[in-house]
């Protein structure tokens, strides 16, 4: 079992491992947990006793306003008190969506993460944020509300389709370019019940919580985080979300990789290509740049930061900064070729 702990005024510890021990809870439990996952969640209930035990269907449809007030008249209902903890076990959908019931419900109670997938684990679990989409867009509702502690169950990942299991780990390829961790470069061997599998995690979870402890509301630092999502996002919404997530960061990636390399940085391309093929990420929906520039002007205007992109100079050199528009279309350009020329 690993254990790291993030730093003062936030601070808790997120352990990694097979067969983790509940903590003793606080006050009465709600557990919140995905469908997919209801042996763990029996498990759990049978240790840690809950006052109230609340099954959804993970994924993104339930990451609404609609199944988050359900969530706080079911608390309600039950009348649970101030003292209560929320434990949310499941993917990172409903991680971000119990922990956001408990960031509001009676202005805010303690909350437990307990994710199930490599992408909750090593990303959505960890660093506060929590939340909801609206019908406009993607996690337009949240609160910072940091868990009382992260308890990644690696026997949780056992049921993962393979295919969910690495595109999760594409986010800790990108903390191993944003940290420059050669090991989190080379996920390649890794699958459910590998002993190297959680050293691995451990290591992309250590890149995020430094980042956190250093700008926990993403004023500066934490948006490197976002490294390959803005070309992402654009993505996603151009093939009307087929693109699954990892899959479209990875592409997002690809393209920074490229832009970095434009502007005079190292060339990262070939590990992210080779990140594209383990993930078999499909080919990315086809278009020119001013296809998918209306996109990118969209999300990056709805970031803090403004025109401002993330590129990486080499693994461990990353920046946020403007670009000229050049290097853009140039970047895009040989990126265009890469996805023509892609065969999975
Ligand atoms: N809060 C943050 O900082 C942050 C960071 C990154 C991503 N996110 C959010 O995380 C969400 C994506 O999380 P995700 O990739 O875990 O998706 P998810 O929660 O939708 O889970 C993927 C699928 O796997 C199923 N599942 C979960 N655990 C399983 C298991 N152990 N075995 C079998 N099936 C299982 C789920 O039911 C779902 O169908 C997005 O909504 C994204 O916005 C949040």
């Amino acid at each position: 079992m690993t254990r790291l702990e993030v730093a003062p005024p936030h601070d808790h510890p997120v352990l990694i491992g097979r067969g983790l021990e509940p903590p003793q809870p606080q006050g009465p439990v709600a557990l919140v947990y995905d469908a997919a996952v209801e042996p763990l969640a029996l498990k759990l209930a049978k240790q840690a006793r809950p006052e109230l035990t609340l099954r959804l269907e993970g994924g993104e449809a339930s990451k609404r306003l609609a199944v988050y007030e359900d969530l706080l008249r079911e608390f309600a209902r039950a009348r649970l008190p101030r003292d209560a903890e929320v434990w949310a076990l499941g993917g990172g959908t409903v991680t971000d969506l119990a922990g956001f019931a408990a960031a509001s419900y009676l202005r805010g109670v303690a909350w437990l993460a307990w994710p199930t997938t490599t992408l909750a684990m090593v990303d959505a679990a960890v660093g506060g944020k929590t939340g909801v989409n609206l019908p406009e867009g993607k996690n337009l509702v949240g609160a910072f509300h940091p868990p009382r502690g992260v308890y990644a169950e690696l026997a949780a990942l056992d049921t993962l389709p393979e295919a969910t299991f690495r595109e999760g780990l594409v986010e800790a390829f990108k903390h191993g370019l944003i940290a420059g961790d050669a090991a989190l470069l080379a996920p390649w061997d890794l699958a459910p019940g590998r002993p190297e599998l959680e050293p691995y995690l451990a290591r992309a979870v250590t890149v995020k919580i430094g980042v956190v402890e250093r700008d926990f509301k993403e004023s500066g630092e934490r948006m490197k985080l976002n490294l390959g999502h803005t070309l992402a996002h654009a993505l996603e919404a151009a093939s009307g979300h087929a693109l699954a997530h990892g899959h479209a960061v990875a592409w997002g990636l690809l393209f920074a990789a490229l832009l970095g390399r434009e502007l005079g940085g190292e060339d990262l391309t070939q590990p992210v290509l080779r990140l594209l093929a383990w993930t078999r990420a499909p080919a990315p929906p086809t278009g020119g740049w001013a296809d998918f520039a209306g996109y990118v002007a969209r999300d990056k205007k709805n970031r803090s930061g403004g025109l401002r992109w993330v590129v990486p100079y080499a693994a461990g050199d990353v920046r946020v900064e403007p670009v000229a528009e050049a290097a853009l279309r140039a970047a895009f350009n040989a990126w265009r070729e890469h996805a023509a020329g892609y065969s999975g």
